[in-house]
């Protein structure tokens, strides 16, 4: 079948305004976004600029707009696009440094902000800090997460509030509070309970929607906000 797409052009350092450049490719029902993509940019139009590594879901590279919908090019495949149009356009609300390509160093911060990594006071064991199967199951979902900033693209509150620190950070921050080796955390509830952390979030459930690993994001945040109001004294929300 052939395929119609129109991609997002454009190059900060050259161009005054955006634009939407329409390519035609052969495809295969099977075949995914992704191939297109490359084929577009190996066959027909070498300046076209995305970001891809693995095509199999698991860098997180390939987020962008697809007909609308945040989404991993390599998972979308051309059959789940019926009237074979598809529009390609960056992650909303982050800056585009060329085509699809975005900076992805904001929201990478925002990450770091809440200290991904464990976070321990007592001595080392002799080994190794050990988990029960139960307690690796309270985290067992968001350690899925990779990065690939759907979710924060989807999140409609980012488009009132750029400061909020959006879905995938908390998504990191969940990983540590309720990680049973880790010993921060208080502090990183407290580092949690500000404006534009995990309160701004309204339940709308795109980024649960729109989560290539299928992370219940929503129901995290919404628990790291329980464990707020029952854990913290004088909580500012
Ligand atoms: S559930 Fe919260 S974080 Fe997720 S999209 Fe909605 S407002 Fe944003
Ligand atoms: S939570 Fe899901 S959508 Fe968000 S960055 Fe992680 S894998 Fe991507
Ligand atoms: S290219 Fe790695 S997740 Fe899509």
């Amino acid at each position: 079948m052939e395929m119609k797409f129109k991609i997002f052009r454009f190059d900060p350092e050259v161009d005054e305004e955006p634009r939407y450049q329409e390519y035609r490719v052969a495809a295969d029902p099977a075949e995914r976004i992704l191939d297109c993509l490359n084929r577009i940019k190996w066959e027909q139009d070498g300046t076209l600029s995305y970001r891809m590594s693995c095509a199999h879901g698991v860098c997180g590279s390939d987020g962008m707009r697809i007909n609308g919908t945040c989404a991993l090019a390599c998972q979308k495949l051309v059959r789940e696009y019926a009237d074979a149009e598809v529009t390609l356009e960056p992650l909303p609300f982050f800056r585009v440094l060329k085509d699809l390509t975005v900076d992805m160093n904001a929201f990478l911060e925002g990450i770091l902000y809440f200290r991904p990594w464990l976070i321990t006071l007592s001595d080392p064991p002799e080994q190794e800090r050990l988990q029960s199967q139960e307690e690796a199951k309270r985290v067992e979902e968001v350690i899925r997460c990779i990065l690939c900033a759907c979710c924060t693209g989807a999140c409609p509150v980012m488009s009132e509030n750029p400061n909020y620190v959006g879905p995938a950070a908390l998504v990191w921050a969940f990983r540590h509070v309720f990680d049973s080796r880790d010993e921060k955390r208080i502090e990183r509830l407290n580092q949690l309970d500000f404006p534009d952390g995990v309160w701004p979030c309204v339940n709308h459930f795109e980024c649960t929607r729109v989560c290539p690993k299928k992370i219940p994001v929503t129901k995290c945040i919404n628990t790291l906000k329980r464990e707020i109001e029952k854990t913290l004294p004088g909580r500012s929300q």
